[in-house]
């Protein structure tokens, strides 16, 4: 199984003292890599065949503020770009972190098992992120964007992220359909 950390991670073991790797530069590091892997298995067009899953851009906003349509049925888009999961999912609509909320390797979507799949140590998550007790080593669901509807569109906030420990506005963090 390919590694999925960020370059980052190990770029200089006894950096004390180092600047932080920003959570964008990270987020495309992890989307990147997601992509790495799809290749290296050469899984890629049997998967792309199997799988419903798309990989989309925004469709506008600003620095942090990105617009996305809203899928017409039950569908996972991955934003690569900006680290995002969009996933309309039983009459919701979410946007997730690409990143694994135990330690933020790039998750996967697993269509034949509807759930995402984190590579690393194989936490499971619902198609609503919703942590699969006992899988992996994860503690919580998926963490979750700012989002509203506008129309057709959900807009979300890429400057607010929450999880769902600290719930400072998690529980609310989707469009109701
Ligand atoms: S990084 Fe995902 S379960 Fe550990």
């Amino acid at each position: 199984m390919q590694h999925l950390e960020s370059p980052h991670d190990h770029a200089k073991p006894d950096c004390h003292g180092c600047a932080l790797v920003g959570r964008r530069d990270f987020l495309r590091d992890a989307a990147l890599a997601v992509a790495g892997v799809l290749v290296a298995l050469g899984a890629a067009p049997s998967l792309a065949a199997a799988a419903p899953l798309e990989f989309v851009s925004p469709l506008g906003g600003g620095r942090d503020e990105k617009r996305y349509a809203i899928p017409p049925a039950d569908a996972v888009q991955i934003d690569k770009e900006n680290g995002v999961i969009l996933a309309r999912w039983q009459s919701r609509v979410y946007l997730f972190s690409l990143a694994c909320p135990h330690q933020n390797t790039a998750l996967r979507w697993s269509d034949s098992e509807k759930q995402f799949v984190c590579p690393k140590h194989h936490s499971r998550f619902g198609g609503d992120g919703s942590y699969v007790p006992d899988s992996g080593r994860a503690t919580r669901d998926m963490d979750r964007f700012d989002i509203h509807r506008d129309g057709n569109d959900v807009v979300g906030n890429l400057d607010k992220m929450y999880a769902e420990h600290e719930d400072a506005g998690w529980s609310t963090a989707f469009v109701a359909l």
